[in-house]
């Protein structure tokens, strides 16, 4: 037996705790129930679609508290926590100082996340490739930065704002007007004490995530998030209308370099700083003409990139994170499927403002591929039925052989005869910047 699984696992009847209730902790729970190591997985607090595959627990994801003591009196085995608020306020340190076995990183490792001054720093420091900034703590200071600079620029929030704490402004208007809502209006409270103003970068943005155990890493496989509501990257943005895996235009030499100039020199100068990282490091990059650079880090699997890795992940996620618990990664290998897998977001009408909830969704009957799954993000039974309930509905995740056929394979199943709400709100050109953009991954 792998020694790895002796002790507290040899039984292979691990309780697993997700923490979240998006389609990002659907497609978790959906993939580690396929788990041999695993006989039952609690969601806190879950959606309709992973009391599917396991039990909901009504825990709020920053009610800590009850979050531990629930993991106390169930004996869970592991628990994995999916949203960035309970990483950043201290989830893992509590749990570990109960002894209990959590995936993510501490308090002090999430800054990297929590806190963007605290990242362009570090990467400052340690030279990894990011936008040139400036931080500013007032107002006065950083109006008077507006009036001589170049734009486009690029403002920012320093804490945690449901990702609305980023603007690119065109010219001064647009950025004195966003500098007024962060700091005068503080629409996002003590998250705008601090902001950075940076230069504009222009490239494809890739995610690209790794599982690391504050030393040795195992990169998950490159993917495209596409943030604007509508095609062509038109419209505001939002939380992730879609995503496809893996990006075709990040080869293996792009890859290594990325995992050379940016992973490792990351997970090395946290280490150094005295903030271990261990758990899902997410860099969000940009590939300019001079190179991949970071836009930002997050502390945790990406939404909606994770539906579709999922669909592609072979190895035994389970297995992957017990490794990484006993900082046993070096041996390790992440085994992907071949082709690709392209996730698209329904979204109901209004969103990303006010959206509307409770229109029934019909169709979820109608998959009947195996290659094909529904994540459910925003999502209530009411009277047996499943209706809207919240800005992201659903996903429609497909597995195919090339990335052409796979968009198609996804695409088919969205539509008044499939599935269909009304008001439904979904973007058409998922993951056509990877059949445009290039085909020289192997
Ligand atoms: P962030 O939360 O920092 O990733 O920013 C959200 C989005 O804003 C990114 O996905 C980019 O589309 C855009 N963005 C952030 N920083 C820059 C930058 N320096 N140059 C161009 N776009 C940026
Ligand atoms: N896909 C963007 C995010 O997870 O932050």
């Amino acid at each position: 037996m792998d020694p790895l699984f002796q002790g507290d696992d040899r039984n292979k009847i691990m309780k697993i705790l997700i923490i979240g209730s998006g389609g990002r902790e659907h497609a978790l729970g959906w993939k580690i129930k396929q788990s041999p190591l695993v006989s039952k997985i609690y969601f806190a607090p879950g959606n309709p679609g992973t009391k599917e595959i396991g039990e909901n627990v009504p825990i709020e994801v920053t009610d800590i508290k009850k979050l531990v003591n629930f993991a106390k009196n169930k004996k869970i085995d592991l628990t994995v926590v999916g949203p960035e608020t309970p990483l950043v306020l201290g989830i893992v340190d509590i749990f570990k100082k109960e002894k209990m076995k959590i995936f993510g990183p501490s308090k002090k490792a999430s800054q990297i996340e929590g806190s963007k001054t605290f990242s362009k720093q570090l990467m400052k420091k340690y030279k990894i490739p990011t936008a040139q900034y400036d931080i500013f703590h007032n107002f006065s200071a950083a109006k008077d930065y507006l009036q001589k600079t170049k734009y486009p620029l690029v403002i920012k929030a320093d804490g945690l704002c449901m990702g609305k704490g980023v603007a690119v402004c065109k010219n001064k208007k647009e950025a004195e007007k966003f500098l007024e809502e962060l700091m005068i209006d503080k629409t996002f409270g003590e998250s705008a004490k601090k902001i950075i103003i940076e230069e504009c970068l222009y490239g494809q943005e890739v995610s690209f995530m790794v599982i690391t155990d504050g030393k040795n890493f195992l990169s998950l496989l490159p993917s495209q998030d596409h943030k604007r509501l509508i095609d062509n990257n038109q419209g505001p943005n939002t939380g992730g209308m879609g995503a496809y895996t893996p990006v075709p235009f990040v080869d293996k030499k792009l890859l290594k370099q990325i995992e050379k100039e940016i992973v490792a020199p990351t997970i090395r100068a946290m280490a150094k700083e005295g903030c271990l990282y261990q758990g899902v490091l997410y860099p969000g990059l940009i590939l300019t003409k001079d190179g991949p650079k970071v836009l930002e880090y997050n502390c945790r699997f990406g939404d909606p990139e994770t539906e579709a890795l999922m669909m592609s992940l072979e190895s035994d996620l389970v297995e992957i994170i017990l490794a990484q618990q006993k900082n046993k990664l070096k041996n390790k290998k992440l085994v992907f499927k071949k082709g690709f897998s392209v996730g698209i977001v329904l979204a109901s009408s209004g969103y990303p403002e006010k959206y509307k909830k409770g229109d029934q969704i019909h169709g979820l009957d109608k998959i009947d591929d195996k290659d094909v799954q529904i994540f459910h993000a925003g999502t209530k039974k009411v009277d047996k039925k499943i209706v809207s309930y919240g800005g992201r509905v659903l996903l429609v995740v497909a597995h195919g052989v090339t990335l052409d056929e796979t968009i198609k394979k996804a695409y088919q199943f969205i539509g008044k005869k499939n599935i269909y709400f009304k008001g439904m709100q979904y973007r058409h050109d998922i993951g056509k910047n990877g059949l445009i953009f290039g085909s020289n991954y192997d």
